[in-house]
């Protein structure tokens, strides 16, 4: 006799797949990338391109290593004219990130049958990690209304996009924030909703470029990666920190879910968002605009924490990266793009490794509540 398994809403606790990439303890509040907690890979000499090897490897890489998957994302970055142009186009006429996800899908082969090329998945997924971070730097270009402005020959992935989206060379402090942003946000087991959404579309046995673009369009919402960007938002509605205590706990009141706080899996505060406020101290200038908004979001932690800590709900990743993204100088609506940048190792990984373990369809069943079948079908003419 079969039984059905219960409903567990939002798959909370239902594994979806087996992996070795990255580790979240929700409880002891630790992330860790192949053993080694964020916190000791996000240092000022930790790199992108270090994490990336780390992730595909499985290993900390030497310093042979790191030159390799360096100069191996320098030479996979380039983009077509028609890709540049499409995704200028994009950026001109929707949200950044709805460019970008259209923008991925142009990354794509003209067939459709990645099967047989299965054993190429890591090589094309650094493609895509290196495109990405060009295409990000592409759309930030043309949705602020500047010209198209490459990559550089000897600019590092975090550098290349910095300086895309921002117009300027970046301070050597400005380049280890954004480094140690990128490292931060690269990945967060299979079971995050962007993640699992490329481990579905890879198990329908898509092309990488397409699992990329489905991925991107998961992060998107604001109860997901889109929450940074909100987060800010909500900062900026507020005025004046001084006035900010009351109207949270007004909103707390109309039970308003603030974003960058709670998550499914930490009943902890986020490693994540230590890492980031640490960066914070490193990089808001006191008395700047943006040294407002922090204080903001130390009220919105202060009063959210204390009304529903007891719940086990605490700051996420996104109640402080967009302070540390808007001081080195990235606007709004790329803060979401540039995570999806950084995600694209974790996507691309995991699409690896879910080949790799055979790449069963996702099939998952339903609890129907709909008419019992069969029903009387009645003509047209003789409906009421
Ligand atoms: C992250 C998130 C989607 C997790 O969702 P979830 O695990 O399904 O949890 P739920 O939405 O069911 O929340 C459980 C309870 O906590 C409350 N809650 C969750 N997040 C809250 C928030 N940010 N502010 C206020 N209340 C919140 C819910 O209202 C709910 O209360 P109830 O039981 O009285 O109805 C959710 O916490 C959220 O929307 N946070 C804001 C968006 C955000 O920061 N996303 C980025 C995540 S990294």
């Amino acid at each position: 006799m079969t039984t059905t398994p219960s409903f567990s809403p939002g798959l909370e606790g239902v594994p979806i797949a087996e992996s070795a990439l990255s580790l979240v303890e929700g409880q002891a509040g630790r992330l860790s990338y192949r053993g080694y907690s964020i916190e000791e890979i996000t240092g000022p000499e930790n790199t992108f391109e270090e994490i990336v090897a780390l992730v595909y490897d499985g290993e900390l890489p030497n310093a042979a290593r790191i030159a390799e998957v360096t100069a191996d994302l320098e030479s996979k970055r380039g983009l077509t004219p028609a890709q540049i142009e499409i995704a200028r186009l994009a950026a001109q006429n929707t949200h950044p990130m709805f460019a970008l996800q259209a923008a991925a899908a142009t990354l794509g082969p003209k067939k459709n049958d990645f099967e047989p090329e299965m054993e190429t998945a890591q090589e094309r997924g650094m493609a895509n990690i290196a495109k990405m971070g060009h295409l990000v730097g592409v759309i930030a270009q043309a949705y602020q209304g500047r010209p198209y402005d490459g990559p550089k020959a000897g600019e590092s992935h975090s550098e290349m996009m910095l300086r895309m989206i921002t117009g300027e060379k970046p301070s050597p402090l400005h380049l280890r924030v954004m480094n140690a942003l990128m490292i931060l946000q690269a990945d967060h087991s299979a079971g995050n909703a962007s993640t699992f959404t490329s481990r579905v579309v890879t198990s329908t046995k898509s092309e990488p470029e397409a699992v990329l673009s489905s991925a991107i369009g998961a992060l998107s919402g604001p109860a997901h990666g889109g929450a940074n960007e909100a987060s800010l938002r909500l900062f900026e509605s507020m005025g004046a920190p001084e006035g900010a205590k009351a109207k949270i706990e007004k909103m707390l009141a109309d039970r308003y879910k603030i974003p960058g706080f709670g998550h499914r899996v930490y009943h902890v505060k986020d490693p994540r968002s230590k890492v980031i406020q640490t960066l914070a101290a490193e990089v808001i200038e006191p008395g700047s605009r943006v040294s407002d908004l922090y204080s903001i979001s130390l009220s919105v932690e202060d009063v959210a924490t204390a009304r529903l800590g007891d719940r086990g709900l605490f700051p996420n990743v996104d109640l402080f990266s967009g302070c540390v993204f808007a001081a080195i100088g990235i606007p709004t609506d790329i803060f979401t793009p540039i995570f999806a940048a950084s995600r694209t190792l974790g996507w691309m990984a995991n699409m690896k490794e879910q080949w790799e373990s055979g790449n069963r369809i996702f099939r998952p069943a339903q609890i129907y509540t709909g008419p019992k079948p069969p029903r009387d079908y009645v003509p047209r003419a003789a409906r009421g």
